[in-house]
């Protein structure tokens, strides 16, 4: 079964939204089968962002992700990736669709809630740098 990781960033768990937005998968279907709540460090930002290094967003990026503890978390179910990109909504909250996590709790472009992998390949890449193999259900 596919698999993603999802963080819910630190705008969204200091804003007390990470309830609904955990009840939202489940709702959707997905199961939950790994989840911490922990402090990004810069090490973990340089690895997890990667393919982000040297855009000019890329410094206030990791400043936000580093700056108050985030929840991250493995979701399981059929088609999981293309379907939490679609349900959580455009990087932009300004440019999010009505109901989506993005629109209903995020701040702005860089303070937008929730992070999750996009393809199969970053999925298992972003998996292993969270999750350790038994730390997985
Ligand atoms: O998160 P998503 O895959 O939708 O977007 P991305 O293009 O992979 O960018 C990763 C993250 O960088 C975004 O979720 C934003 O938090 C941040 N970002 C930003 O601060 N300013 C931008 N112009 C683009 C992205
Ligand atoms: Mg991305």
């Amino acid at each position: 079964m596919e698999k993603t990781l999802v963080l819910i960033k630190p705008d969204a768990l200091a804003d007390g939204h990470s309830g609904d937005i955990i009840k939202r998968y489940e709702a959707e279907g997905f199961k939950l089968v790994a989840l911490k709540l922990m402090r990004m460090t810069r090490s973990i930002a340089a690895k997890h962002y990667a393919e982000h290094i040297g855009r000019p967003y890329y410094d206030g990026l990791v400043e936000f992700m580093t700056s108050a503890p985030l929840i991250a978390m493995v979701l399981e179910g059929e088609n999981v990736i293309a379907r939490v990109r679609e349900i959580n909504g455009a990087t932009n909250p300004a440019n999010a669709a009505e109901g989506t996590i993005r629109k209903l709790y995020a701040r702005d472009n860089t303070k937008n809630a929730v992070h999750a992998s996009d393809r199969p390949s970053s999925a298992a890449r972003e998996i292993a740098i969270f999750f350790s193999e038994l730390e997985q259900f």
